[in-house]
């Protein structure tokens, strides 16, 4: 009886430890998942044509934003919205805002915190690639992006927008159009443009012609 009970111990012992080494590998697998799922989205943006990663605005360039936007009133879009900050801050400023944002988390993170803050009916998150959609709806728009992206979403807006909208770019200006102002300084500056100004040139033909090579363009980046 007690030499059997020798031969099955290290069976026994053989088992649990197989038992234990499951439990880790799908511990480890399960964390190494999640962990990808919650960065992939992050990491992505980084590996487009053009990288726009998610850096925050300043809590000046939020306040100078909307200080260029102290007279305006209406619709208001946050290209690439991040966490939500300006769309949230403009909400509470009575805006009607929207962000369009590719990485899902920061989508539901901004819906969350719009919740929290009380601003869920004036504020909206979607999760969308910039290139994909049009923001002929907005009289004012927000934009901080990255000086490689500039010259496209110009010729983009100059086509899409109504005359009557404004734009206001954070940190790196348009490259071809005249802001009227700019607000701040440093690497908090935002540039205000007045699309009267890009529209009128657009409808002439100097300037965001869609034509299918400037289709193609777009396309390129999405
Ligand atoms: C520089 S951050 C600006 C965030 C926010 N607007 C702010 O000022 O705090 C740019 C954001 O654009 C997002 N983004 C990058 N490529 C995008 C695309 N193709 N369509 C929509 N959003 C994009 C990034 O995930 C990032 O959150």
């Amino acid at each position: 009886m007690a030499r059997e009970a020798l031969y099955l111990q290290p069976a026994a012992e053989k088992r649990s430890g197989s038992r234990v080494g499951l439990v880790v590998t799908g511990v480890l697998g399960g964390s190494l998942v999640a962990l990808y799922a919650v960065a992939a989205p992050f990491l992505a943006p980084a590996l487009r044509k053009v990288c726009l990663p998610f850096v925050p605005a300043t809590t000046a360039q939020v306040e100078n934003v909307l200080g260029a936007l102290r007279a305006r009133s209406g619709t208001l879009v946050d290209i690439g919205s991040g966490d939500g900050r300006i769309v949230i801050a403009a909400a509470k400023r009575g805006f009607q805002a929207s962000g369009f944002e590719l990485n899902p988390w920061l989508v539901w993170y901004s819906r969350y915190k719009a919740i929290r803050e009380g601003v869920h009916r004036s504020a909206s998150f979607h999760i969308s690639d910039l290139w994909k959609v049009s923001f002929a709806e907005y009289s004012n728009v927000v934009i901080f992006g990255v000086p490689q992206m500039m010259d496209q979403l110009e010729l983009k807006l100059a086509c899409e927008l109504p005359s009557a909208a404004q734009v206001v770019a954070c940190r790196f200006p348009f490259p071809t159009w005249v802001p009227e102002r700019t607000v701040g300084e440093g690497i908090d500056t935002v540039w205000v443009y007045d699309a009267k100004t890009f529209t009128s040139r657009s409808q002439h033909g100097t300037a965001g012609k869609t034509t299918p090579e400037h289709d193609n363009k777009l396309d390129a980046h999405a």
